[in-house]
């Protein structure tokens, strides 16, 4: 028997994907998995040679009879003589064996032909033993470092990152979110070092033959995908925080940084037990840790039980961190702890769901900051942000459905994107408001129970909220959530509703279409028809607060918009306004009296009888629409220049995100002047009336004003506003001046990223010398992060070419995970677009070298580069670009087709818009 199979192992290595006939990217359905015995044994002491090895058990169900068990491994080294297989339920001869392997590399999959034919029904075990080097990418289960400044060391620590389909590359496995099962996993390790996994200790032995090291037995998991699975050895200090229902709660990080620890040790249990009353559901595991990983690539790391961070993200310091850092740390905790009921307890079935996992983690986040901290009013902040990014993305044609069909692997990757995220909880919250508390509860609740550890698709969820709306009587009878909430899942793009006014009879009529930023896209790509839930106002009313349809914009069966007439509208001196608080995605567009009365309103002392969120929403519908030709810039400008009276934060984030679009190309033109002077008259009033960037101002005590100023401060020093300039380079002598700058530094904690860049911007080779080594000192994640974007503020070309060398290098200071965020850093300047571009195209080769195998980065170069490409030329310079490096772009399709279209966009704004926009400026200008 063993020579057979030392023979067939032998064979089997020469053996490549030639015999397979099997070529599709999912794994044959013929097997499940029913339990993972995962034993793997970590070596951190040996410096050359950080490896792990290990065996994984798996019980496995036939569901058809089947010749082969297909799963996924990669760049694992399997020693195939060692496999076994034999059954272990079912009648007849438990033996079998491996009679060779294949591999098929396009697919991950590792093929065991197995001697006798796997019986459906019966149940198998197979017993395989890998190892491999500890990954030096950030996926798979790999490698990170820190330097231990007592000891002036490195210490080495593991750990795992498997979301989207990486846990092939930690052990062989059935890779796939349908294929649910527990986990009992052991690790071992040297006994000075802590091992953590999903689930707590069971218990410690020592290693049978290495000596000093452990054996830790962890409990065996409930069942779980294999992308939640996560473990890491490390030498980490913890903060422990309980709560009182009784799971074990504790913050990790690095010895030298767990004083940042508070925040999040504070934070976490808090909104664990918001979620267990808001879901009605209690959180199933004993215990949840979180990590502050120094290398890591995402964000953050929703793994069951072992939520991981980048320390950016977990770690706070009162001293270091701004307002915007805690809240997003906040918002990042929300959201992984969100994930643990969606996500984690019910998964999607496959990864076209996915926005079922992160379209609910970003909007339950959000009610999680507004239950915690209301006085930040996240709620109204996120809302806002995200309809101004998905009211972007979503205009392009390249854009894609919510719920989209995933064709390849590497399409999986490309779905953590802005449709996902922020479109995803965006139709959420419509939902949410349309459907009202108890039926959102209910059905929420009745999914999540029905599809406990299991999988489900968005049908299911739809069905669950159905049931519950229709008993509750918030949804009409005949009104089925999934139709409505098809139009907006399935369908890419979303619409604007034209309302045209019939002053005489007082009513409107409404039609719909999809809207996009191609102003040339013909009208069959405007086709399309959204179940809408209409809500409205009038001057009169000022009932902003009614958030529930007053009635809807429905869709025939054949999916054809059917216009709309709303009758009882006021006379023509009084405005309307549909979509109150911006409830659903869709822009509106009025006749030009409607717009006119709106735009007087705005303009008077009566501007904030108009609803926040809607003003937000006035500036950028009409922004858009003179971006795309359906309104004059004129009048865009006109209702625009009203926030020189505003003092709130959304509307003037509005306006800064659509300025910021015409600035990166204007700025390269000769009438940038004209626009210059028009900044510096919008944001004057605000930014002296905000006092600057001083930070004495006892009125600002709402954190939202503290965003708005340092907002403000920002596009004031940018434009050389009053004493902004001045000011920093001020703040940043002191900072020289003081003798340990590490320890002490004078600058306002909100205004550092502003008084950094100015000073870099207007000062000298020391000055920047300076920063440089305050980065390397640093020892607070968000700080450094602050001091990489202000070096690229650099005017000098020799020094942004040395900076974007140093971003590439393995061995510098800079870590792989921060990269990306730095070229973009130094893309989005003046100077340093065309020195970026041109390193791009030069170096693309080696860059994607960089990043092997994670070739998603690659999509990261193109969006800061695009927006501001605006010839023809220059479109096509790029696009030869793109061609020409088809290999290294091969897996992010989805990023090229739209940083093309964006450029495309830029042509016709300029050829279109540029003299228009000039002409709107001067006039304004002289109006002044
Ligand atoms: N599940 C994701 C992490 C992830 C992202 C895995 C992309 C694989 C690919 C996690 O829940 C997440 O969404 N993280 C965000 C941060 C969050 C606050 C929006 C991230 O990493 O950017
Ligand atoms: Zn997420």
């Amino acid at each position: 028997m063993k020579w057979l199979l030392l023979l067939c192992g032998a064979l089997s290595l020469s053996l490549t994907t030639a015999g397979s006939s099997y070529n599709f990217f999912r794994l044959p359905t013929a097997l499940r998995p029913q339990k993972y015995d995962l034993r793997i044994l970590t070596i951190l002491e040996d410096l050359e040679d950080l490896r792990f090895n290990g065996t994984v058990k798996i019980q496995i169900e036939a569901l058809q009879n089947t010749n082969n068990i297909t799963l996924h491994s990669k760049d694992l080294a399997i020693n195939d003589t060692q496999i076994t297989l034999r059954q272990i339920s079912g009648e007849g001869n438990p033996d079998n064996c491996i009679t060779s392997t294949e591999i098929n590399p396009t697919h991950d999959f590792y093929i065991l032909n197995t001697c006798q034919e796997l019986l459906s029904g019966h149940v198998y075990e197979l017993i395989l033993p890998f190892s491999a080097k500890l990954q030096e990418q950030l996926a798979g289960y790999y490698r990170s470092s820190y330097e231990d400044p007592v000891a002036n060391e490195t210490r080495w620590i593991s750990i795992t990152q498997f979301e989207p389909a990486s846990a092939r590359l930690a052990f062989p496995c059935f890779d796939e979110p349908g294929y649910k099962a527990p986990f009992a996993i052991t690790l071992g390790y040297h006994k000075k070092l802590t091992g953590l996994s999903n689930m707590p200790v069971k218990e410690t032995k020592p290693h049978e033959s290495l000596p000093d090291y452990v054996w830790t037995q962890f409990q065996e998991s409930l069942p779980m995908s294999t992308y939640l699975v996560a473990y890491s050895i490390n030498d980490f200090s913890h903060k422990p925080s309980t709560l009182p229902s009784g799971t074990l709660f504790r913050t990790w990080a690095r010895p030298n940084a767990i004083d940042q620890c508070d925040y999040a040790a504070e934070f976490g249990p808090k909104v664990l037990q918001y979620y267990e009353q808001l879901f009605g559901i209690k959180f199933p595991l004993p215990k949840v840790d979180q990590i502050a990983v120094p290398d890591f690539s995402a964000g953050a790391m929703e793994n069951w039980g072992l939520v991981t961070y980048s320390e950016s993200l977990l770690l706070y310091s009162a001293e270091y961190s701004s307002q915007e850092d805690k809240q997003e740390l906040a918002n990042t905790v929300a959201h992984e702890l969100a994930h643990q009921w969606f996500g984690n307890f019910v998964t999607m079935n496959w990864w076209n769901d996915l926005w079922l996992n992160e379209g609910f983690a970003t909007y339950v986040a959000s009610l999680g900051l507004e239950n915690i901290h209301p006085e930040w009013r996240s709620m109204q902040l996120e809302s806002v942000s995200n309809m101004l990014t998905i009211f972007r993305r979503d205009s392009l044609e390249s854009s894609h459905p919510i719920s989209r069909p995933i064709e390849m692997v590497s399409q999986i990757s490309e779905s953590f994107d802005d449709i996902s995220y922020e479109k995803g909880s965006s139709v959420l919250r419509m939902m949410h408001l349309f459907l009202g508390e108890e039926s959102f509860r209910t059905g929420l609740k009745s999914y999540l129970e029905r599809y406990a550890y299991k999988n489900a698709e968005q049908d299911n969820l739809w069905e669950s909220l159905t049931q519950a709306a229709h008993k509750i009587g918030a949804l009409p009878k005949d009104y089925e959530l999934k139709i409505i909430m098809d139009s907006w899942t399935l369908q890419t793009g979303y619409p604007v509703i034209n309302v045209t006014r019939d002053y005489t009879t007082r009513t409107a009529k409404l039609t719909q279409e999809r809207y996009l930023l191609n102003s040339n896209a013909s009208g069959i790509h405007r086709n399309g028809c959204w179940w809408i839930p209409l809500t409205y106002t009038t001057q009169e009313e000022k009932d902003f607060n009614n958030t529930a349809p007053q009635t809807w914009m429905e869709c025939s069966e054949s999916g054809d918009s059917l216009p709309k007439t709303i009758k009882d509208l006021p006379g023509p001196d009084q405005w309307v306004i549909f979509n109150n608080q911006l409830s659903s995605p869709y822009k509106v567009n009025y006749d030009a009296q409607n717009w006119k009365l709106l735009i007087d309103t705005l303009n008077s002392d009566e501007y904030d009888t108009i609803h926040v969120v809607n003003r937000a929403q006035l500036i950028d519908d009409i922004s858009y629409f003179a971006w795309t030709g359906e309104q004059d810039y004129d009048v865009a400008l006109k209702l625009i220049s009203y926030v020189e009276r505003e003092r709130e934060l959304l509307p003037w984030k509005s306006v800064f995100d659509n300025l910021k679009a015409v600035n990166g190309i204007f700025r390269q033109t000769p009438n940038f002047k004209f626009f210059k002077r028009y900044i510096r008259k919008l944001i004057t009033p605000i930014y002296e009336d905000l006092n600057g960037i001083n930070d004495t101002n006892p009125a600002i005590q709402q954190p939202d004003q503290i965003l708005l100023k340092t907002m403000v401060a920002n596009w004031a020093c940018s434009y050389q506003v009053s004493d902004c300039v001045t000011q920093s380079l001020s703040y940043f002598r002191s900072w020289q001046s003081e003798a340990n700058p590490d320890e002490n530094n004078p600058v306002p904690i909100a205004f550092r990223s502003i008084v950094y860049c100015t000073s870099i911007e207007h000062g000298t080779d020391e000055d920047w010398e300076f920063l440089w080594t305050r980065y390397q000192k640093a020892n607070v994640a968000t700080e450094k992060e602050t001091i990489m974007d202000s070096l690229a503020c650099s005017l000098e070309v020799w020094q942004l070419q040395r900076y974007l060398g140093r971003i590439f290098d393995a061995k510098g200071a800079i870590r792989k995970q921060d990269s990306a965020g730095v070229f973009q850093s130094i893309a989005s300047t003046n100077i340093g677009f065309l020195l970026a571009k041109k390193y791009l195209m030069e170096n693309v080769d080696s860059i994607s070298e960089f990043y092997h195998p994670q070739s998603e980065y690659m999509a990261e170069f193109l969006a800061p580069l695009s927006e501001q490409i605006f010839t023809r030329k220059d479109y096509n310079e790029f696009k030869t670009f793109i061609v020409n490096s088809k290999k290294v772009f091969k897996d992010v399709e989805q990023a090229t087709s739209q940083a093309l279209e964006i450029i495309l966009t830029n042509v016709q704004w300029k050829e279109r818009n540029y003299e228009k926009f000039t002409l709107a400026l001067q006039k304004l200008l002289n109006t002044f």
